[in-house]
């Protein structure tokens, strides 16, 4: 392949756009980008700089402090990326339920997303990759060669996420993990800068009942499809 391909998958949280991403990403030897990770990296940032709280961003100092911090990816070999800020890798630590409880008032900041683009740009250029996200084929690549929508019920969502953070945070309930969950993705759906939807042009995929064999086969025969791949 000539030309490098990008393939967008948006949806709400826990729909299992990001198992998926890197399952489409392993089979195409494409590289995987999870856009969530920098959001996360930056609300990591605001917590240890203490100017975030449930009711407050501080998000000019912390822009200044970006400006002066270096967010990289490094590829692993299977062509998985792991995160790091000024050098040193975050990836377990973006993932705590307190992360997952800010992270939304992060990325509805306009002066955070274009920074955030900026970097998802640079990391995916001359590559062909796969990105999850919320504005991937809205906004990041709204040309890109093949746009899904991966989506799932509340319950579905919130069952799986509780069960992945379960093996850390014991004292979790599901309930507590529902209505992060709803609060999240009620915010991200619902806010002034790029929100959540539904990209012009995507194919929706619903995961409810479906493994996760039959949704990558599902996807496959659609990317295939699309890129003539016979
Ligand atoms: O995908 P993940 O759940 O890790 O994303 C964490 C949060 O980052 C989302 O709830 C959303 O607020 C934000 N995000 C975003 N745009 C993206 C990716 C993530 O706003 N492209």
């Amino acid at each position: 392949m000539n030309k490098t391909i990008k393939v967008a998958i948006d949806g709400p949280s826990s729909s299992g756009k990001s198992t998926i991403a890197k399952l489409i990403a392993k089979h195409y030897k494409f590289t995987y980008i999870d856009s969530g990770s920098i959001y996360r990296a930056i609300t990591y940032i605001a917590l240890e700089n203490k100017l975030i709280n449930k009711s407050f961003v501080n998000s000019s100092v912390l822009i200044e402090i970006l400006k002066k911090t270096s967010i990289d990816f490094s590829f692993n070999k299977k062509n998985q990326n792991t995160i790091s800020v000024d050098g040193t890798e975050l990836e377990n630590k973006i993932r705590t339920s307190e992360i997952s409880s800010l992270v939304s008032f992060i990325a509805e900041k306009n002066e955070i997303r274009e920074y955030v683009v900026k970097i998802q740009k640079r990391i995916s250029k001359n590559k062909s990759v796969v990105m999850d996200g919320r504005d991937i084929g809205s906004v990041v690549f709204p040309n890109a060669d093949v746009k899904f929508y991966v989506d799932a019920s509340l319950l579905t969502r919130s069952k799986r996420r509780w069960i992945e953070l379960s093996k850390t945070e014991q004292d979790l309930s599901l309930e507590v993990v529902k209505n992060d969950l709803l609060k999240r993705d009620t915010n991200d759906t619902n806010r002034e800068f790029s929100p959540l939807v539904k990209p012009i042009n995507s194919i929706t995929i619903s995961t409810d009942n479906l493994s996760i064999g039959e949704v990558l086969d599902k996807m496959i025969k659609i990317i295939d499809q699309k890129l003539k791949i016979k």
